[in-house]
C-alpha cells in the first residue's frame, strides 16, 4: 500500500467537493484515511484525526445520514440500533428530514457501495439468523438468549422464528425503547428483559438456561476484564451441548479510518488470539469445542464456544 501524502489528502478531497464530484470525494477520503491510519502510529493517527476535524471537509461528510448519526450519538454511543437499521434498510429506516438533500443521498449511496462495515453488519445479521435456524435443527424447541439485543432484526429473517420452531426466545438489553420494538416481534414465544451486563454478572436477573446464546455489537465496547467475566457468565447459562456465539470487529480493517476519523466511532477490536483469551475464566474441561471464523468481508470475527454434554 502506497505511503499517503497526509497534507494533500484533505485538500484533494475538498477540490473534488468543489467540483461537484461528491461520490469520488467520499471514496478518496475513505481510501486515504485507511492508508494514513495504516502508516501511522496510534499517536500520529490521533493527531491526524484532530487535523481532519479542523478541516472544512469534515462538516461536508456529516450530511451523510449514517455518519451524522454516529457522530452526533443521540443515545450516547455510535452504532445504536437506529443506526444499524439505517444500514439494514436505508429507505425504510432513515427519516425524510435526515436525507432531504441530493448530496446526502449521493453520499449515502457511495458509503453503502464502498463501506466494508455496512456489508459486514448486514452479513452479521445473516449469520445470526442462520445460527438461530441451525439451533432449531439441532434441538427441538430450543431456548435462545440474545444479549444486548438492540432491535433483534435477525429474528425477523429466521425461518425457525417464522415457523415457530423456537421454545423460548429471551432478549436482554438495557434500553427500554429497543425492548419495546423487540417485544412486538417475538410476542408469541419471547420474553424481553430490561437488564444491564452488570445485572447479568451479579445474578440479579433470574434466568433459565439456553441452547444458544449470542451477542453482537456488544463486545466491541467491552474492555477485556469485563468481556472475560461476561463470557464466563454467559457460558454458565448454557445447557449441556449449548453454544455461545460472540461477534467482534477485527483490528486493522480498511473501514476503520472512516469509522474513527469521520464517524467518531471508536471500537475495541480483537483478533483471533484476543478472542481466544476471552474464554480464560471458563473451566477448560467444560468446553467441548471453540470455533473461530471471520465473515466474508473480513471485518468481523465470530467465536462459538460449545459446552460439553451434548447428545
Ligand atoms: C450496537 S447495538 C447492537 C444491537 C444488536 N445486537 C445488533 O446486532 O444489531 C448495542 C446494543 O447493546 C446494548 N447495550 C450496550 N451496553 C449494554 C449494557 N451494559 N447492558 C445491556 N445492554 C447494553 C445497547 O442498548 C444496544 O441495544
Amino acid at each position: 500500500m502506497d505511503r499517503p501524502n497526509k497534507d494533500n489528502l484533505l485538500d484533494q478531497v475538498e477540490t473534488k467537493i468543489n467540483q461537484g464530484q461528491f461520490s469520488d470525494a467520499l471514496s478518496t477520503l475513505y481510501d486515504g484515511l485507511n492508508r494514513v491510519r495504516t502508516h501511522s502510529s496510534a499517536e500520529e493517527w490521533k493527531q491526524f484525526v484532530i487535523q481532519y476535524r479542523e478541516h472544512a471537509v469534515s462538516h461536508f461528510f456529516l450530511q451523510e445520514p449514517l455518519t451524522r448519526r454516529a457522530f452526533e450519538k443521540p443515545l450516547g454511543y455510535a452504532g445504536d440500533p437506529v443506526m444499524i437499521d439505517f444500514v439494514y434498510d436505508h429507505d425504510r429506516a432513515v427519516p425524510p428530514n435526515a436525507r432531504s438533500t441530493e448530496i446526502s443521498e449521493i453520499l449515502n449511496c457511495e458509503l453503502n457501495r464502498i463501506g466494508h462495515a455496512s456489508y459486514a453488519i448486514r452479513e452479521r445479521k445473516h449469520i445470526l439468523s442462520r445460527k438461530i435456524n441451525q439451533t432449531a435443527e439441532r434441538v427441538v424447541n430450543p431456548y435462545i438468549l440474545s444479549v444486548a439485543c438492540g432491535y433483534l432484526r435477525e429474528a425477523l429473517d429466521s425461518s425457525a422464528v417464522k415457523n415457530k420452531k423456537i421454545g423460548k426466545f429471551v432478549a436482554i438489553d438495557h434500553d427500554k425503547e429497543s425492548l419495546s420494538v423487540v417485544a412486538e416481534q417475538i410476542k408469541d414465544f419471547g420474553e424481553t428483559i430490561h437488564a444491564s451486563l452488570m445485572d447479568l454478572i451479579f445474578n440479579t436477573v433470574p434466568l433459565s438456561t439456553f441452547d444458544f446464546i449470542y451477542t453482537a455489537g456488544l463486545y466491541d465496547y467491552l474492555p477485556d476484564s469485563l468481556a472475560k467475566k461476561m463470557t464466563s457468565k454467559l457460558f454458565e447459562l448454557l445447557n449441556p451441548g449449548g453454544r455461545l456465539l460472540i461477534a467482534n470487529y477485527l483490528p486493522d480493517t480498511p473501514t476503520l479510518g472512516y469509522l474513527e476519523a469521520v464517524m467518531d466511532w471508536w471500537l475495541i477490536y480483537r483478533d483471533k488470539d484476543q478472542m481466544q483469551e476471552l474464554i480464560e475464566l471458563i473451566p477448560q474441561e467444560s468446553i467441548h469445542d471453540v470455533d473461530m471464523f471471520v465473515e466474508k468481508n473480513q471485518v468481523m470475527i465470530f467465536m462459538e464456544i460449545e459446552k460439553v454434554g451434548g447428545g
